[in-house]
């Protein structure tokens, strides 16, 4: 066994097996309406659909007569009824009704996907449906609370998973990749703490009395003061990632506000191995009603946002196209990718272990 082969084993990579026992975000509450939404996830095609009652349905979109997609079908009251020999099923993927055998169907079932939407995110568990417990799911509930002002966008990206938590967990690169927006010179070199309690990794890098990037400058209105910096970044598990933001002011003037705050929400869902849908949201403590600043945030956010887009799928591109045989290098600020990498090949493994047995037999 060569190396880099030993090693994905202790640390997943592209090739590491999705984790499905996880909530995941599947779509943005207003996407998902009164009528038929595809989109896949885990290398699953499913179907959304609101019901009259604001309950929302996930079904595999795929009927089981012949795998017409049921996204292309026709949505009436709470069912669909398939577009090519009109089978319908309800929200739970019940048949009710087959139209060229009228006593048939009872035995016909689509398997159906557990959702909880906490405004404005729908999760959704597309692994054993007996582990799906909404207790798992974290709390974002300052995305739609009054004391803080939330700018957002999404892409769609070509990565694999593992990578983009690593970019997250490395803050080092907004030194090189994002100098323009999130980065300063003194960022790579700021003192590391690194953490882990059960499956989350959390890191901790604080600097003092320096000149703040200017994504957060402009908004603060802090341009050439000099600023305390705290980032408490966490790895909550497969779905993403959240980076809580402190910026104090190093010298105060009286009466001027001190210290400001900002919560990154990355969440980010395989599409396939090598895909994902990728949502982020910024929020902020300061400046609620203030117009100017929320364009500012959006715009660089998204900015940055897009170098990070093109570079993992530069590097997307290389190992997934080049041979396996490689030696990958790693400093002390690649610990917490390391140990969220760890984490995601043991959630992995415990997945495909029964499957494995089953196989042997
Ligand atoms: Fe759906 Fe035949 S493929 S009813």
């Amino acid at each position: 066994m060569s190396n880099a082969a030993a090693s994905h084993r202790q640390h997943a990579d592209h090739t590491t097996p999705l984790v499905r026992n996880a909530w995941y975000v599947a779509a943005l509450s207003h996407e998902i309406e009164r009528n038929l939404l595809p989109r896949t996830l885990l290398e699953t095609r499913v179907v959304f659909f609101r019901k009259k009652d604001g309950s929302i349905s996930a079904l595999h979109d795929r009927c089981p007569h012949r795998s017409f997609p049921l996204s292309k079908s026709q949505l009436q009251d709470d069912t669909i009824v398939c577009g090519y020999h009109g089978i319908t099923y309800d929200g739970t993927g019940r048949c009710l009704h087959v139209p060229s055998a009228p006593n048939a169907g009872g035995n016909i079932k689509i398997r159906n996907f557990a959702v909880v939407e906490r405004a404005p995110l729908v999760w959704i568990w597309m692994g054993d449906a007996e582990q799906a417990d909404p207790a798992l799911i974290p709390d974002f509930s300052f995305l739609s609370a009054p004391t803080w002002k939330t700018v957002s966008g999404s892409f769609h990206m070509h990565s694999n998973y593992v990578a983009m938590h690593e970019n997250l967990l490395d803050q080092t690169h907004f030194t090189f990749l994002h100098a323009g927006s999130v980065g300063t010179p003194e960022w790579a070199t700021s003192p590391l703490e690194v953490s882990q309690n059960g499956d989350t990794v959390s890191l901790r890098r604080e600097l003092k009395k320096s000149l703040p990037p200017g994504i957060y400058a402009v908004p603060m209105k802090l341009e050439g003061r000099m600023v305390d910096r705290l980032s408490e970044a966490s790895f909550f598990g497969p779905a993403g990632h959240l980076a809580l933001a402190k910026i104090t002011v190093s010298e105060p003037i009286a009466n001027e506000r001190e210290e400001f705050r900002v919560n990154i929400l990355h969440v980010f869902t395989p599409e396939t191995q090598n895909t994902l849908h990728y949502w982020w949201f910024n929020s902020r403590d300061f400046g609620l009603d203030d117009e100017e600043a929320s364009k500012f945030l959006y715009e660089a956010s998204h900015a940055a946002y897009v170098e990070d887009v093109d570079a993992l799928g530069w590097i997307s591109d290389i190992v997934t196209t080049e041979s396996e045989d490689y030696r990958e290098f790693s400093f002390r600020s690649d610990r917490p990718g390391l140990m969220m990498r760890q984490v995601l090949s043991r959630l992995a493994a415990q997945e495909q272990a029964p499957a494995t047995a089953v196989a042997a037999v």
